[in-house]
């Protein structure tokens, strides 16, 4: 009899790819997948520890979960509860102690375990948090969905996972372990499968991706290597890859920006501040300076590419200079979108110890000032867009009939009414208007439509470039 399962994902996209695989393994064992917990067997929560927020929503979502299996438990149901993800890894056991109405907590190296466990969890509560020798991608069944979030069109491919680098206010070297990067043979296999299925860009996924060195015929591949052979395979339009560190960037990398068609035109490189001494008191291993450094090596390479970043603000003993330094390079960068949060102290890290944290007062301000910089480059550089023409691919239906949403190259959703189905294509479109997170146009043949008649006639020029 087949069984239904619910998985609900917090975090990253290294999280959403995780679910799923856990889908995918399930589904080997009669799990098929439903949209609301109180139809499934089985609930997972797949969480992110990264902030005390998100953390913390886990708990209230486990209270409501509990009332539903509770119900279900009346109607002589069972529901499997169970917590994977960064929360299952970091707490471990005291989850249960706090939750013991959980049955199953896992951390993200143990999935392909997770038949197994969820048997063993039928009697009694069960923990894994241990760090496998074995790697879960050598003993995870082939990906069956798109692994993508809620389409097969951009799908994620996870290649790196882990991190060294231990920043003093992250959580994550200690909740997802060492780096490890795959084989280059198995991620070129799953990139065709994901094509197979449907995919035309693929977001190759690693805490730390560009510090990727892959087994490959006895050497080792980087990034860049990686992202080279990966651009040659037949039907794959697009290639992005996801959260870089500025220490990792290599002159390889920075080059495939320039010559890699395939390789779209957008950089999420994370700075965090823009002081120095703040920078160090973070372990970042780089200065402002140096990341200016490589935004311009980036620009150089690829003029128009777009950025985006990650901050902090209110770092432990972070002085109001410290924070203009951040503004200031905010400034100078003109980030084509951004996402800033405050510091927030993780049991665990170095910088929770500090005696000298910001009060929340001042973090809240400078998150505000910060967020006014990033937004206003951000609509600056959606306004850029009026007027020119880019290739959207097309991912998913819009709100409106006839109406689909897709990417530009620079990340940006953009809703156009089409003429046909376009999903899974990259169409030209006019863009007519921009508001602060996505962009609206029209085909542009629909947009001039003699001109395109013309131009199939042979009879016409195209408009002036
Ligand atoms: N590997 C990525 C970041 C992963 S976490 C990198 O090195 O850039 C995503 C973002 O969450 C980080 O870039 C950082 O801006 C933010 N973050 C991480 N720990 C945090 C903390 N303790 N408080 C506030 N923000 C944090
Ligand atoms: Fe965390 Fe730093 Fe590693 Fe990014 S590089 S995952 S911020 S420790
Ligand atoms: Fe969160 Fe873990 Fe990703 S802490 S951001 S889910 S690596």
């Amino acid at each position: 009899m087949t069984k239904k399962l619910f998985v609900k994902t917090y975090g990253c996209q290294m999280n959403v790819y995780d679910s799923a695989r856990m889908a995918d393994v399930l589904a080997a064992h009669g799990y098929a997948s439903v949209e609301t917990p109180e139809e499934a067997d089985l609930v997972i929560l797949n969480t992110c520890h990264i902030r005390e927020k998100a953390a913390e929503k886990v708990y209230s979502e486990l209270g409501r979960l509990n009332r539903i299996k509770q119900a279900r438990s009346s109607e002589g149901r069972r529901m499997m509860l169970a917590v994977s993800g960064c929360v299952g890894q970091a707490e471990g056991g005291e989850l249960l102690r706090r939750a013991p109405f959980v049955d199953l907590v896992m951390g993200p190296q143990n999935y392909h375990r997770l038949p197994d466990l969820l048997r063993r969890a039928e009697t009694r509560g069960v923990v894994d948090t241990e760090f496998p020798v074995e790697s879960k991608f050598d003993h995870l069944p082939e990906a069956r969905t798109g692994t993508a979030a809620d389409n097969g069109v951009s799908a994620f491919l996870t290649i790196q996972e882990g991190c060294d680098r231990f920043c003093t206010f992250c959580v994550v070297p200690y909740t997802r372990g060492a780096e490890y990067s795959r084989p280059v043979t198995d991620v070129e296999n799953e990139a065709r499968r994901l094509i197979d299925l449907g995919a035309r860009e693929i977001t190759l996924l690693g805490q730390n991706v560009n510090a990727y060195h892959g087994a490959q015929r006895g050497g080792e591949f980087s990034l860049a290597d990686l992202i080279r052979q990966l651009a040659e395979l037949p039907g794959l339009e697009r290639l992005r890859y996801t959260t870089s560190h500025p220490r990792d960037l290599s002159a390889d990398l920075i080059a495939a920006h320039g010559d890699v068609a395939v390789l779209m035109p957008f950089l999420h490189l994370p700075v965090q501040s823009g002081s120095d001494r703040v920078l160090k008191a973070m372990n970042r291993q780089h200065t402002a300076d140096h990341y200016r450094h490589l935004i311009g090596e980036l620009r150089k390479a690829r003029p128009d590419i777009a950025l985006s970043s990650d901050f902090i603000v209110g770092f432990p003993g972070e002085s109001k200079a410290e924070f203009e330094a951040t503004l200031e390079l905010a400034r100078d960068v003109d980030y084509a979108q951004a996402f800033s949060f405050k510091y927030s102290p993780r049991p665990g890290t170095p910088a929770a110890e500090q005696g000298d944290q910001v009060p929340d007062g001042i973090k809240s301000e400078r998150l505000d000032a910060l967020q006014a910089v990033l937004a206003r480059s951000q609509a600056a550089f959606n306004a850029t867009m009026v007027g020119r023409t880019l290739p959207v691919l097309f991912e998913r239906p819009g709100r409106h009939a006839n109406q689909l949403l897709g990417r530009s190259p620079y990340g940006q959703w953009v809703h156009a009414d089409m003429p046909g189905d376009y999903r899974g294509r990259i169409a030209d479109i006019l863009i007519t208007e921009a508001h602060t997170n996505s962009l609206a146009g029209q085909a542009a043949a629909a947009a001039n439509p003699g001109l395109a008649m013309a131009q199939a006639a042979g009879v016409a020029e195209g408009p002036p470039a």
